[in-house]
């Protein structure tokens, strides 16, 4: 059962929220009565996503692969219901002889590491039956190949999700796991090759299209409102892992 009055007048911090799902995130909640904070490390595209959620949002640059600055903006941020964290940037896929294995590293300081700091620094501050919810993907149980790298974040992602859960109780701890879904993220790749990849994924999925920031969103919703449930990664991927 949801608890309290949902998400009404809860202060919900999103790390990534500037874009894509995390913004997507930040939008429904405000929705619902929330007083949303977002963070990401681009001061220009945190104004413009406070802009876009509503008066009552607020917004900080933070470079989260900065363990200092994560640390910092905890300290000053007083207490809160909510930690999301959706921060990531643009994947670089390839063989594994074509990895360059600096450049791996990169997905876990951003994707991992950093959210370990978030949960560190920031779950202290988190109101009782508050939760974090984690973002992973369906690539650790759905790899592909070239996908060696993002494959092992995210499964490394769903296994932290569960320690968590057991270390933090009674703060509940999950993650969503999308599967392709059109955002920002992909805007390394040349137009013509991000619309063959939504094209091409989209119908080969049972659902016929690939994901939009706020279909995702939901499922960090009703993570954040299911009292009963910790340690697990909600699955919204159109049906990627059946085929
Ligand atoms: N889109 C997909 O198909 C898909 C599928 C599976 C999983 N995911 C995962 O979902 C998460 C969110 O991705 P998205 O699709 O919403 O991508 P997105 O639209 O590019 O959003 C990424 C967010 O992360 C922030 N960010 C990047 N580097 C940061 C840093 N150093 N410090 C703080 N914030 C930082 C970005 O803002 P700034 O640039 O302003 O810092 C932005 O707000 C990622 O972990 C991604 O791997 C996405």
């Amino acid at each position: 059962m949801p608890r309290g009055n949902g998400l009404q007048d809860k202060r919900v911090v999103v790390l990534g929220g500037s874009s894509g799902i995390g913004l997507a995130v930040a939008k429904q909640a405000a929705s619902q009565g929330a007083r949303v904070v977002i963070a990401s490390s681009s001061p220009e595209r945190v104004q413009k996503a406070v802009e876009s959620v509503g008066a009552e949002a607020q917004g900080q640059a933070v470079d989260v692969s900065d363990e200092r600055a994560v640390a910092t903006f905890f300290s000053k941020l007083g207490t809160f219901d909510h930690l999301v964290f959706s921060a990531g940037d643009s994947l670089h896929l390839h063989d594994l002889a074509g990895t360059d294995l600096q450049q791996a590293r990169r997905a876990f300081a951003l994707r991992y590491w950093a959210a370990l700091a978030a949960v560190k620094y920031g779950s202290p501050q988190i109101r009782k039956e508050g939760s974090i919810v984690l973002t992973t993907g369906i690539a650790g149980q759905r790899p592909r190949k070239g996908w060696v790298i993002a494959a092992s974040v995210c499964g490394t992602i769903e296994a932290l999700t569960r320690a968590l859960a057991v270390e933090l109780a009674p703060i509940r701890v999950n993650a969503v796991s999308p599967g392709v879904v059109r955002t920002n993220l992909w805007q390394n790749m040349g137009a013509a090759e991000r619309k063959h990849l939504y094209e091409s994924v989209g119908n080969s999925l049972p659902v016929g299209r690939v994901g939009e920031a706020d279909d995702i969103a939901q499922a960090y919703l009703f993570l954040m409102l299911e009292g009963f449930a910790t340690g697990q990664t909600v699955v919204v991927d159109g049906g990627t892992v059946l085929v």
